[in-house]
C-alpha cells in the first residue's frame, strides 16, 4: 500500500517553505547530507523537546547526559563496533557504483547490468585522526550511536544521581555511518541525530520492560499525532539481531518509499556493560543495598532517529485539498511540533494598521513563536502559514482600529472567531493546549 503523498512533493515544499536545503547547494550539493533552514530547526527542535520532556521530564528514572561525539577508541573494540558494525558492500566492475550487498537482488549491477565484484565486508564507522599526525595510534572514531557515551557513563551517573534502579539514562545527539546506500531524502543519511533511552533493569525484568518501552514509544508518535493506521510493530528474526541484542521491535512508518523502520527498541542485555567491565578492567555492576544484591544490569534501548522522526511527522501531517474551488497545500502538525505557532497579518501594509499590528506582535512573541508578515495579499499569506503548518493566524483590518477585535483563524478547520486584543495571548494559550476553537467555549474562557 503506498503512502498518501510522494516524496518528491515533500522535499519540494521543505526547499519552498524553508524546512530543509541540500548541504553545500551552492556547490553543487553534498550526497546525502541537508540543512535545517528557519521552519525545519524549530521543526526539529521541537520533535526533539517533546522526546526529551515524555522520556526525561515527565519521569523520575531517567536522567539526562550530552557525552562527546569522540572518544577512546578502545570504546568501539568492546562494543563490537570496530569487528561487527559492518555492511556486505560489492561493487560494480563496469560503472564502479557500490551497494549493499544484502539489499540488491541478482548478480549484476542495478544500474548498469555489469558484474559485481565478490561482497567485502565494509566498516560505517567514519574514521579520522586525533591532533597532527595521522598514524595508526591517532585514529578516532566518530560515533555510530550515541549508546556508547551512556554506558561507559553508567558509573558516574548511578553514583552522581543517587537513584536506584530501574534507571533510565537519555541522550539526544549526532551520529555519524558511513552508510553504503544513503538516500530517501532524510531517511537514511551520514549524519544524523539520534533521541536513545539505555533503562537499566534487573535481569529477569528486561522482558516486561521491553514490552513496556514498545508501548511507551509507539504511543510517543499516536500523541504527537502520527495516525495509527501508518505505523507498525515488527519483531526482528533472529538472524537480524544486531551482534549486541537479545530480541527488538522495529516501529516501522508508512513512508512514500513503503513501510520502512523508525525506530528500534533493543534487549541489549548485559552485553554492553559486560564487555566494557572486562576490556576497561573497572567493575561496572549494580549494588542494590536493601536487597543485599549485586548484578550486572540488562539494558533496554529505545532507539529514534531524529532526522527520520521529522520526516514521519512531515509525511503524516502533509494533505492537498480543495478550498473554494482552490488547491490548498497544508501541514496538519501537532501544535507542540509547529514551527511556528501563531502569524500576525495585517490586513495590507498601511500605516494606520502597522501600530496595532505590531502592538499584537509584541503581546504575543514572548510567549509563542510569533511570525509576522505584511507582504503580499492575506491569500498568499494565509497559504504560506498553512504550508509550514502553523495553527493559528491573526488578522488586523480596518474595524480592528475601532473595535480593538482581531480574527483569528484556524488552519485545519479553517473557523473564524473574533476576539478583543486585550487578553489575546490567553485565548491563544488555550486553543493551543487544545480548547474547542468555537465562540461559546471562547467567551466562557475569557470570563474565567
Ligand atoms: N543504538 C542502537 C541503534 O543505533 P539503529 O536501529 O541502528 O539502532 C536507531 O538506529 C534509529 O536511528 C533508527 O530506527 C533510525 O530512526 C535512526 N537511524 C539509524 N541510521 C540512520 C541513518 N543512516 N540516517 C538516519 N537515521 C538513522
Amino acid at each position: 500500500m503506498p503512502a498518501k503523498v510522494d516524496m518528491d512533493k515533500i522535499v519540494s515544499l521543505c526547499k519552498r517553505r524553508g524546512f530543509i536545503f541540500p548541504s553545500s547547494e551552492i556547490y553543487g550539493g553534498l550526497a546525502s547530507c541537508w540543512d535545517y533552514g528557519p521552519m525545519g530547526v524549530e521543526l526539529k527542535r521541537n520533535v526533539k523537546d517533546a522526546w526529551w520532556k515524555a522520556v526525561v521530564h515527565e519521569r523520575d528514572d531517567v536522567v539526562g547526559l550530552d557525552t562527546s561525539i569522540m572518544m577512546h577508541p578502545g570504546v568501539w573494540a568492546a562494543s563490537g563496533h570496530i569487528d561487527n558494525f559492518t555492511d556486505p558492500l560489492v561493487e560494480c566492475k563496469s560503472c564502479h557504483l557500490r551497494w549493499r550487498a544484502d539489499a540488491i537482488e541478482g548478480k549484476r549491477c542495478p544500474q548498469c547490468s555489469g558484474e559485481l565484484t565478490e561482497p567485502r565486508m565494509f566498516n560505517l564507522m567514519f574514521k579520522t585522526f586525533m591532533g597532527p599526525v595521522e598514524e595508526k595510534a591517532s585514529i578516532v572514531y566518530l560515533r555510530p550511536e550515541t549508546a556508547q557515551g551512556i554506558f561507559v557513563n553508567f558509573e558516574n551517573v548511578v553514583t552522581t544521581s543517587r537513584k536506584k534502579l530501574p534507571l533510565g539514562i537519555a541522550q539526544i545527539g549526532k551520529s555519524f555511518r558511513n552508510e553504503i546506500t544513503p538516500g530517501n531524502f532524510i531517511f537514511r543519511t551520514r549524519e544524523f541525530e539520534h533521541m536513545e533511552l539505555e533503562y537499566f533493569v534487573k535481569p529477569g525484568t528486561d522482558e516486561k520492560w521491553l514490552d513496556y518501552w514498545v508501548k511507551e514509544s509507539f504511543d510517543w508518535y499516536v500523541k504527537l499525532g502520527i495516525k495509527k493506521e501508518n505505523l507498525r510493530l515488527r519483531q526482528h528474526g533472529k538472524d537480524e539481531l544486531a551482534h549486541y541484542a537479545r530480541d527488538c521491535y522495529d516501529i516501522e512508518y508508512l513512508f512514500p518509499m513503503g513501510w520502512s523502520e523508525l525506530e528500534g527498541i533493543a534487549n541489549r542485555g548485559d552485553f554492553d556493560l559486560t564487555q566494557h567491565a572486562k576490556c576497561s578492567g573497572k567493575e561496572l555492576s549494580y549494588r542494590d543495598a536493601e536487597a543485599g544484591e549485586k548484578y550486572v544490569p540488562y539494558v533496554i534501548e529505545p532507539s529514534a532517529g531524529v532526522d527520520r522522526s521529522v520526516l514521519a511527522f512531515l509525511v503524516d501531517a502533509y494533505e492537498e485539498e480543495e478550498v473554494e474551488g482552490e488547491k490548498r497545500t497544508v501541514l496538519h502538525l501537532h501544535h507542540s511540533l509547529a514551527p511556528i505557532k501563531v502569524a500576525v497579518l495585517p490586513l495590507s501594509r498601511n500605516e494606520k494598521l502597522t501600530p496595532l499590528a505590531k502592538e499584537v506582535f509584541k503581546r504575543l512573541c514572548p510567549r509563542f513563536v510569533t511570525d509576522y508578515d505584511d507582504s503580499q495579499s492575506i491569500g498568499r499569506r494565509y497559504r504560506r502559514q498553512d504550508e509550514i503548518g502553523t495553527p493559528f493566524c491573526v488578522t488586523i483590518d480596518f474595524e480592528s482600529l475601532e473595535d480593538k477585535q482581531v480574527t483569528i483563524r484556524e488552519r485545519d478547520s479553517l473557523a473564524q472567531i473574533r476576539v478583543p486584543v486585550e487578553g489575546l495571548e490567553k485565548v491563544i494559550e488555550a486553543k493551543l493546549r487544545g480548547e474547542a476553537f468555537d465562540a461559546s467555549t471562547l467567551w466562557a474562557t475569557r470570563q474565567k
